[in-house]
């Protein structure tokens, strides 16, 4: 642990007392560098990669192999280099490095985003990232790309995994509890995509067609609570334009709002290869282009020359990257390769049980009976578990434990012979796949099987041998492509597994459990009937099978809640006439910059639905959905009473009594929505103001939940006056356990 405070305590005294000292020595740096040097330095040292043939200006592969990026090392003024590694779920390098053949230099997968944040829970949250930047820490990685933050726009994003809500709240305190973890040591985070990167097809030439009323309220609204609420040290902008300018060009996000409004001050970065115009991107306060190709160099240079790139503002960003890199571990703290693997396992095994949702539970099939010691294991993904999503937000993990292994681990007898079966059929159904893959599909994300049509010998089979059935269905998904639509359904071979498994199995009186290891929403309404329980483990992590046995045998009890919608219909999705719903092919692989030839949903995207995404849209049009953001069961329950509100200045508090009216002990997550009085701004039915997530409360034990929020929350913004107006009136406060569980209500008036 000694190590672990001395970081901060350094960075304390930089920050703190000698700030000026460091202010000065970078002063003289600057003072002393070409107009080279300062070009070299806001430019990454560029990377060996498929899309082009630049040299590098470091062998970053020689020093972390896989590492992201680096910054140029100035030797000639001993500037040294600092390195850039993704990402959100884990730390993204190789486990092997040149020369060292023996050693392994593994990572940990943690929960993807998604579990994260349907965790509801900052404090753990923190502790995850706080794990991620010990392990960044100890590899020599100075900042980690993470976390991924962009608002689940639609439910087919390929990203959606990696990003953490439909809502700007949730979304913005879950990342700042994520980037005070990875920073308690020292190592800078990197919250991204700044802003509305909602689509993978044509990310790199998209352009965001977003109204600035739903800009404020929901695509920046994230990052500024999680700027406000943390202190990131740097930023990534996204790849995509806004209203036709790439945003990191564009100075009135990137230094009007970002640094002058919500006071951020630390290294604005590109996304890798994004943006076209490097003299606009330094002006516009975009520090860093990232991973850094010659010719930006050279338009830099260029730009200062011709006057059309003021060398001040050049200056302004050389400042930043000096500050970044003379804070960083590397100028600090030599990497000690000691990752903690051992506890991190167990911190990533703990933190997927939390965010875990139980969405059905009928009879309580669920926690399994003591008596039950044979499980019937059905889905290929039972076999072959999906940890977490593919492209920057994968991990070089070590192993990923199954269901197969989480339930034998936890004691639990497997039949051999259909592990077997399985394992057979996935190796083939995968090559058979990605034979067919097209072009770069197989080459940038992870092909999974068919599922495995079962005979009803087979199933009879195991009605008599198994007290119980777990059905696992998996979904993957990541960077560089969405989802196809046919990926939101079940599939016909998905869909009549499920159902001769629960013809099978009801008819002789045992119980089926599904288990979702999905990185994103899927279509439920059509068969959620079927089984007699439903867990939603999300993609947990490289623990996962453990994590989920953890639930399944009561170890755990489930408070996970859903920080999206499981809609009905993909139709019913308010941003599905605007979305590039199977759209995604070759041509706009998201690798090759596609030229503007106007094609809706691909070249730009109406994003017409407004302020209204997510439950802001089916709450306000009264829609009928499958689960409801907010929503999730436990193995208790919980009763609310005796809400109280109190209005203190700009200061608004409320408190609630939980009290748990269950067998068995657990933790709720406290939801409280606004529903604003009638104004001439057309409103959400209620808006999430404010949320916590109870401690360990036991059987007939209460807590008294505070929820504060500032009176300025409850604004909205009006476009015209280009301003936050707070309505006066009677609001409307809901106290629930989900968005459409509404436990107490109380009156404000403002
Ligand atoms: C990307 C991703 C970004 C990642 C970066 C470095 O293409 O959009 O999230 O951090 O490259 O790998």
């Amino acid at each position: 642990m000694k190590r672990f405070t001395i970081i901060p305590v350094l960075l304390t005294l930089i920050f703190s007392g000698c700030k000026s000292k460091l202010d000065r020595q970078i002063d003289d740096i600057v003072s002393k560098m070409t107009l080279e040097e300062k070009a070299l330095l806001v430019v990454g040292v560029g990377n060996e990669s498929r899309w082009h043939n630049d040299v590098p200006r470091l062998d970053l592969n020689s020093i972390l192999p896989a590492v992201a990026g680096g910054t140029t090392p100035i030797d000639r003024l001993g500037i040294p280099y600092i390195l850039l590694s993704d990402g959100p779920a884990g730390v993204n390098l190789e486990s092997y490095r040149k020369g060292y053949s023996t050693r392994t230099y593994y990572c940990t997968q943690f929960p993807i985003g998604t579990l994260l944040a349907s965790t509801w829970n900052t404090e753990l949250v923190q502790t995850v990232g706080s794990a991620i930047g010990d392990e960044a820490l100890a590899y020599g990685v100075d900042v980690l790309l993470g976390p991924g933050m962009n608002i689940h726009r639609h439910p087919l994003n390929g990203r959606n995994f990696e990003y953490y809500s439909e809502d700007p709240l949730l979304c913005g305190l879950t990342a700042a509890a994520y980037v005070n973890g990875v920073q308690s040591h020292g190592v800078a985070a990197c919250p991204k995509h700044f802003a509305a990167n909602n689509q993978e097809t044509n990310r790199m030439g998209n352009d965001a067609r977003v109204s600035e009323r739903a800009l404020r309220e929901i695509y920046y609204r994230g990052f500024e609570f999680m700027v406000k609420e943390s202190h990131p040290r740097t930023l990534m902008t996204s790849y995509n334009k806004i209203n036709g300018i790439s945003v990191s060009e564009r100075r009135d996000a990137v230094t009007d709002m970002l640094r002058n409004k919500w006071g951020f001050d630390g290294v604005v970065m590109s996304d890798w290869y994004g943006g076209d115009h490097p003299t606009a991107q330094i002006h516009a306060g975009n520090d860093m282009l990232q991973p850094g190709r010659q010719w930006q160099i050279d338009s830099i240079i260029d730009g200062v020359k011709k006057g059309t790139l003021a060398e001040t503002d050049l200056d302004i960003s050389v400042r930043r990257i000096l500050k970044l890199i003379y804070t960083s571990p590397r100028t600090i703290e030599h990497p000690t390769n000691d990752a903690h693997l051992d506890e991190h396992a167990n911190i990533t095994r703990q933190s997927a049980t939390e965010g875990m949702v139980l969405l059905k539970n009928d009879a309580n099939a669920l926690p399994l009976t003591s008596g039950t010691k044979n499980i019937a294991l059905f889905g290929c993904a039972s076999y072959d578990f999906i940890p977490g999503g593919t492209g920057s937000g994968d991990v070089y993990r070590a192993y990923t434990v199954s269901m197969l292994e989480g339930l034998q681990n936890a004691g639990y007898t497997i039949d051999a012979s259909m592990a077997a079966l399985y394992g057979a059929f996935i190796q083939k159904s995968v090559e058979t796949n990605k034979a067919a893959a097209p072009g770069r599909y197989a080459e940038l994300t992870r092909i999974r099987p068919d599922e495995m049509p079962l005979t009803a010998q087979q199933i009879n089979t195991q009605v008599q041998r198994a007290d119980v059935a777990i059905v696992t269905l998996g979904r993957t998904s990541g960077e560089y492509y969405d989802r196809p639509s046919a990926d939101y359904d079940l599939s016909a071979a998905e869909r009549t597994m499920l159902q001769q498994v629960c013809g099978a199995f009801h008819a002789v009186g045992k119980k089926v459990i599904v288990v979702l290891n999905i990185g994103g929403v899927i279509e439920t309404a059509s068969w959620k009937d079927l089984p007699d329980a439903i867990l939603c483990a999300w993609q947990p992590g490289q623990e996962g099978g453990n994590s989920v046995a953890d639930i399944l045998s009561g170890k755990a009890n489930p408070s996970g809640r859903l920080p999206m919608t499981f809609p009905i219909r993909l139709s019913d999705v308010g941003s599905s006439a605007n979305f590039p719903i199977d759209q995604t092919s070759e041509n706009v692989s998201v690798a090759l910059r596609r030229t503007d030839i106007g094609e809706k949903n691909v070249d730009y995207t109406n994003y017409d639905e407004g302020i209204y995404v997510g439950y802001r849209w089916f709450d306000t049009r009264s829609m009928e959905v499958s689960y409801p953001f907010g929503y999730g069961l436990s193995y208790t329950t919980f009763d609310y009473s005796n809400a109280k509100v109190k209005q203190h200045k700009d200061k608004i508090t409320v408190t609630v009594t939980i009290t748990n009216s269950g067998k068995v002990a657990g933790k709720e997550v406290v939801q409280l929505y606004a529903a604003a009085p009638k104004s001439q701004l057309d409103k959400p039915l209620k808006e999430l103001r404010a949320y916590a997530k109870t401690p360990i409360i036991q059987p007939g034990k209460s807590e008294t939940i505070t929820l504060t929020f500032n009176r300025n929350d409850l604004s909205s913004y009006d476009e015209q006056q280009h301003k936050w107006i707070l309505a006066p009136g009677t609001y409307q406060l809901l106290i629930a356990a989900s968005s459409r569980d509404i436990r107490q209500t109380l009156t404000l008036d403002i």
